[in-house]
């Protein structure tokens, strides 16, 4: 089949990578893709948001499935878009309605679907300007930490942990009263924190049943030992130790059965991926916040690591099969360390020159994911905050870290910078 890949980041370069280890991957096309995803299938210079576009793309390459990376398009109504077309409607497009994706647009939609449907996650109130008033009065009685979360998509900034009540009260009038975040903080979920370690599961659902496709461990502070600022994520490793199968049957019985019984009970349209961010506290395993997406870097590990045609998996979703699947993965373990342009997540310069691509690849079992890369003229230079990834396997995650790190240190652009801690608090 012909497969449109809709992104341009580390995970769309992942996705490429495996999809096209398929063989009912014929011709695989990635909007807008980067310098990484050109090795492996034909880039086309559409955004993500630009359906009519990608209907376009859609209609001349006769593409039989859209599989789709970034939670934008989906949560602007991409299923639903080409669902609602005459000429589009028997695409198998891999993500949510809009309607359903709202389990990661709007924080105060999931919280809501979570106390409907009993699933463990932190108490919470919501506000708006309407209620102000009584949203200072909840966090003066609130105990410390608490967190302020913007009810809609804020590029990953929209959430604040306050150590004090007045940095709080000054984040929520930032949110409410000044539009910090523009419409998406019109509505503030407030929620009690969840002291714990944070970890990532990952399903496919075809709205009815559901595979669990991996885990991981995504670091996401930009300094070693977890520490400065928050960032999309620096590493990942997979399978996370104490993610064994007494913890793993918790998640599955509380968060994901739920969810997905969740999910039917209401109609809701969702054919896709959902991503679970959970809080493991003292072994009980809560939710933190659902997206409707893979997650980036945890894919650059989940997908190496799953030995399972993914197409066939994508193929299920959309046949009714899904459940008749054998999902396996690869034997050890697995890990990702990101390289980004110095200053990220402040302010960082673009465009220096990325050498070494070939020779890290030599490494063996090691693989190199680009995420915000881009070409200038020939030569392939940097273009984002989080510039690319290598992934390895190792018989132990120590390994794995240490082959990630051995293929990074061929790698240099100006102003590299690495996390050399992944994994950190799993060494032996
Ligand atoms: P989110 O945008 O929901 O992913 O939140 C960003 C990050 O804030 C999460 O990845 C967590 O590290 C942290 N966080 C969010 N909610 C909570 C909570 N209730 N307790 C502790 N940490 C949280
Ligand atoms: N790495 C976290 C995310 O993709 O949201």
């Amino acid at each position: 089949m012909n497969i449109l890949l809709v992104g341009g980041g580390g995970r769309e370069h992942a996705l490429a990578w495996k999809m096209a280890q398929s063989h009912h991957c014929d011709n695989l096309f990635i909007a807008p893709g980067n310098p990484g995803t050109a090795s492996i299938g034909t880039n086309v210079d559409i955004q993500v948001n630009d359906f009519v576009g990608l209907k376009n793309c859609v209609l001349e390459n006769t593409i039989d499935m859209i599989v789709v990376g970034p939670e934008d398009p989906l949560v602007n109504g991409i299923y639903d878009y080409f669902a609602k077309e005459e000429d589009t409607k028997h695409v198998n497009v891999i993500g949510p309605s809009a309607e359903a994706a709202q389990m990661e647009g709007s924080k105060a939609y999931s919280k809501h679907f979570m106390q409907r449907h009993a699933i463990p996650t932190a108490t919470y109130a919501e506000f708006t300007h309407t209620n102000y008033a009584e949203g200072l009065d909840y966090i003066k009685a609130h105990t410390l930490p608490i967190v302020l979360k913007a009810d809609g998509l804020a590029a990953g900034k929209g959430v604040i942990i306050a150590f004090t009540h007045q940095e709080a009260l000054t984040s929520f009038e930032e949110m409410i009263q000044n539009k910090q975040f523009g419409e998406a903080s019109s509505k503030v979920v407030i929620e009690q924190f969840l002291e714990g370690i944070e970890v990532s599961v990952f399903a496919l659902t075809d709205g009815f049943t559901y595979q669990i496709i991996g885990h991981a461990k995504d670091y996401k502070r930009i300094g070693e030992g977890d520490t400065g600022l928050n960032t999309g994520g620096m590493g990942c490793v997979s399978p996370v130790p104490f993610m064994d199968e007494d913890f793993m049957k918790k998640v599955e019985d509380r968060i994901i059965k739920p969810t997905i019984k969740g999910i039917q009970s209401e109609n809701l349209t969702y054919k896709g991926f959902v991503f679970f961010g959970l809080m493991n506290c003292g072994g009980e395993p809560y939710v933190i916040e659902y997206n409707c997406r893979l997650g980036d870097p945890e894919t650059e590990v989940i997908l190496p690591r799953l030995q399972t045609d993914l197409v066939s998996l994508l193929a299920a979703a959309d046949n009714g099969t899904l459940e008749d699947v054998n999902i396996e993965y690869n034997p050890g373990s697995f890990a990702t360390v990101m390289a980004v342009s110095g200053g990220y997540p402040g302010d960082y310069k673009k465009d220096f020159p990325i050498h070494g691509l070939t020779d890290a690849v030599t490494v063996p079992g090691t693989l190199v994911f680009q995420a915000g890369t881009g070409f200038k003229e020939d030569a392939i230079v940097t273009k984002g905050g989080r510039v690319l990834t290598t992934t390895a396997q190792g018989s132990t995650l120590q390994d794995a870290v240490a082959n990630a790190q051995k293929a990074l240190a061929k790698i240099q652009f100006e102003g590299m910078y690495f996390r050399k801690d992944i994994g950190y608090e799993f060494a032996s």
